[in-house]
């Protein structure tokens, strides 16, 4: 079935649009309904735009707590009738409300491989842990960050010159591979 997407980011949204490009391109059977940024200055806004999706705005700072601020966020989800929400670079925790509304239906990337090395500045703890491999992860979410059952990770080596610029560079290629992939997965066993 032809999955109708929410994605989730907070920034550049590279890996945004690479879903977008894998559908223009035919390979990934699904829809971007809508993409939703707690950041008003994301990047990704503008990429969205540029291929034509509705692009908006929930700006956390404008609401009491989390839980108003996640009841608009479902409120936009599901009135783009999205099946499936897909958090693209979304640097913020996702809480009961949001997780609730789209249990088992929501997916994250994250630049290692989990479970190791959660959190911020993935690259930067393998590169530290003198890692010899890193890679990337898709995983649904579940209450705990970066964790949850994995759907597909893809291994890159850590060279020995690498600095944080160049391993998240080789890293996200395989991301930019992998996200699109995983939902082309979901889409066929939906
Ligand atoms: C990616 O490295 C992703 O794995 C992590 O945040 C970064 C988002 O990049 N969760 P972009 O906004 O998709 O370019």
């Amino acid at each position: 079935m032809t999955l109708a997407l929410g994605v989730l980011i907070s920034g550049r949204g590279s890996n945004l649009e690479a879903v977008l490009a894998a559908i223009k391109a035919g390979q990934l059977d699904a829809r971007v309904a809508v993409v939703l940024s707690n950041n008003p200055d994301a990047k990704g806004l503008d990429v969205a735009r540029e291929y034509g999706i509705t692009a908006i705005v929930v700006d956390p700072q404008l609401y009491p707590d989390r839980l108003r601020y996640e009841l608009e966020v479902v409120a936009h989800l599901k009135s783009h009738q999205v099946d499936w929400v897909v958090l693209a670079g979304y640097m913020k925790l996702v809480g009961k409300t949001l997780l609730a509304a789209y249990k088992n239906r929501m997916i994250n990337i994250h630049p290692s491989l989990l479970p190791e090395y959660k959190g911020l500045d993935a690259q930067k703890q393998a590169l530290e842990a003198g890692a010899t491999h890193s890679g990337c992860t898709v995983h649904i979410v579940t209450s705990k960050m970066d964790d949850g059952p994995i759907l597909g990770q893809v291994t890159v080596p850590v060279l020995e010159n690498d600095t944080v610029e160049t391993l998240s560079h080789r890293i996200l290629v395989e991301e930019h591979q992998l996200l699109p992939r995983v939902i082309q997965k979901l889409s066929m066993m939906n």
